[in-house]
């Protein structure tokens, strides 16, 4: 690995019990985020990776945060970095899959 690529490892399935991680390598932009990497992730090698976007970026519809090497972090505004970064899906919320996670409030009560 060098200054031109970037590993982004990123927790896959629907099983929030079985922790299961696949390493993507991609060519490092400078400038593009971590989002824009999630597309090009999806449109060139693996279709069925899941994660949730709105707005693309500025920060208006709040539906991409993941953690981004542990730290709660909206994928659309937080920039790629050459070398490894570890995607999660956001801890305490039910998992659907890979990175997509309930938007509903865990106690949420009618
Ligand atoms: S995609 Fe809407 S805030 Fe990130």
């Amino acid at each position: 690995m060098n200054e031109t690529e970037t590993i982004l490892q990123i927790r896959r399935g629907t099983n929030p019990a079985e922790t299961q991680y696949q390493d993507f390598q991609l060519r490092y932009e400078e400038g593009i985020s971590v989002l824009d990497a999630l597309m090009r992730l999806r449109r060139e090698q693996d279709s069925s990776l899941a994660f949730r976007y709105a707005c693309i970026s500025a920060n208006v519809c709040k539906e991409c945060v993941i953690l981004v090497d542990g730290e709660k972090e909206y994928a659309c505004t937080t920039r790629l970095r050459p070398g490894r970064m570890v995607l999660e899906p956001l801890p305490g919320k039910g998992l659907l899959r890979d990175l997509v996670t309930d938007t509903v409030p865990p106690r949420e009560k009618l």
